[in-house]
């Protein structure tokens, strides 16, 4: 199998090292990849969201099945015409990818699965911004408010506070820049991601994760895209795990066949583990980063044949993943002022040894490896359980240099201590 991967994150460089391991895998190339993906794959230049683009590549690398990594090129259609080219796609249809890409479609098809999230109410003008935030937040006897931008943010566009000044500045700015925003409730309890391989109706769940979605330790300071991740969750009991699977993963593919747009590719639900049960704060249509570096790390299945039987068709005849024991965490290095416009330009030192995935890195003309973004690499640490994980991730981390770098330095520590309690 010729396999091609779209993306430049850390979350292909780990499905790259997955795939490289899958027997049946004989050719890899990745567009438009990164300093660390280089070393692993054949490296091609690409704008990942020109359809037209990313179909001539696969087809001149004669490719048997694309990978995409990122969330734009699904929203924009580019795996409909991959398949409209003949070519197997990992990755949803632009109808499918909207369960992300429309937060308004999201909460339409939880309502019409019988699946439980935030109640919400999109303020499309600034005259209705006080009266909506009344009906929210603290003043509606929740502990913060919860301001989202409606479109794709990369995870950076919500604010959750019980600062009413700083929950009315982000919705103002939003607004004022002419962009809907969305306003929920606040759902309370510990987070999970769980990725599904989805076929149609098919459902097939990887290992729960957990992201660190704070820029601090101690979840202090604005959102990022995601500042490291463990797996599995030792706190989540079997029978959640299951009923997350059953009663909201499988019903919202279900609804999805239903509309007529199904689901092909990766079915991500992030959720809060409430006192009533788990509720759904959002769905992606992609893995998640940094979380796949942390479960890829465990999966002993092969990750090409796993994702090719989705691409076509056949995933019901796949059968049981199959798990390393221990557990993995993933601690992400970034640059000086991420979540902020980020120093670049560093050279980074001790960023090619086993454990390290690359994100936002380049090679200079002199060959030396430099930052190019915010979130610069993941390091992966696994072990017996979540205690020697996280000491080899941070093992790994502290032997980096990156001037004007930060980590956060308590991933899976609460889970590690048996502090978090559903
Ligand atoms: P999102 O981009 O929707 O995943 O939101 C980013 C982060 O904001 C989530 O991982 C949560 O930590 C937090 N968040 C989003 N929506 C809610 C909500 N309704 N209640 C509580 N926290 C939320
Ligand atoms: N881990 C968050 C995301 O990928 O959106």
């Amino acid at each position: 199998m010729r396999v091609l991967v779209i993306g430049s994150g850390a979350r292909e460089h780990a499905l790259l090292l997955a795939l490289r391991a899958d027997p049946e895998v004989q050719a890899l190339a990745v567009a438009p990849g990164n300093a660390g993906t280089a070393a692993i794959a054949d490296q091609h230049d690409v704008d990942a969201s020109s359809a037209e683009d990313v179909v001539a590549l696969a087809r001149q690398l004669d490719s048997d099945l694309v990978v995409i990594g990122p969330e734009v090129p699904l929203v924009l259609g580019v795996a409909d015409a991959l398949r409209a080219a003949g070519i197997a796609c990992f990755g949803p249809s632009r109808d499918a990818a909207q369960i992300e890409g429309s937060k308004a479609f999201a909460k339409d098809v939880m309502a019409a699965a019988g699946v439980r999230t935030a109640s919400s109410e999109i303020v499309d003008s600034p005259a209705n911004l006080d009266a909506a935030l009344e009906r929210f937040g603290p003043g509606a006897g929740e502990p913060a408010w919860v301001v989202k931008d409606d479109r794709l943010a990369a995870g950076k566009g919500v604010v959750v506070t019980p600062d009413r000044d700083v929950a009315r500045a982000h919705a103002a700015s939003l607004l004022e820049s002419g962009h809907p925003v969305l306003l929920e409730s606040f759902l309370d309890g510990p987070e999970v991601s769980l990725f599904c391989v989805v076929d149609g109706e098919t459902v097939v769940p990887l290992l729960a994760a957990q992201d660190f979605k704070r820029v601090g330790d101690g979840d202090a300071g604005p959102n990022t895209g995601g500042m490291g991740a463990y797996a599995p969750l030792p706190w989540l009991p079997p029978e959640v795990y299951q009923s997350i699977v059953s009663d909201i993963v499988e019903p919202v593919a279900a609804e999805l066949v239903r509309r007529g747009s199904p689901f092909s590719g990766l079915l991500y639900a992030g959720l809060a583990i409430t006192s009533t049960g788990p509720a759904v704060i959002e769905f992606n249509c992609r893995f998640g980063d940094p979380e796949t570096q942390a479960v890829l790390a465990l999966l002993e299945s092969p990750l090409g044949q796993l994702l090719n039987a989705a691409a076509t068709g056949t995933l019901s005849e796949f059968g049981e993943l199959r798990w390393r024991d221990g557990a993995a965490v993933t601690v992400v290095l970034a640059a000086e002022n991420y979540p902020g416009p980020p120093r670049t330009g560093d050279t980074i030192v001790g960023s090619e040894g086993a454990g390290v995935l690359h994100a936002g890195t380049t090679r200079n003309e002199d060959g030396a490896i430099v930052s190019s973004g915010g979130r610069v690499l993941s390091v992966v640490g696994t072990g017996p359980d979540l205690a020697a994980a996280r000491s080899q991730a941070y093992a790994i981390i502290d032997s980096i240099r990156l001037p004007g770098s930060h980590f956060r330095t308590d991933i899976g520590l609460a889970a590690a201590e048996g502090a978090i309690h559903v």
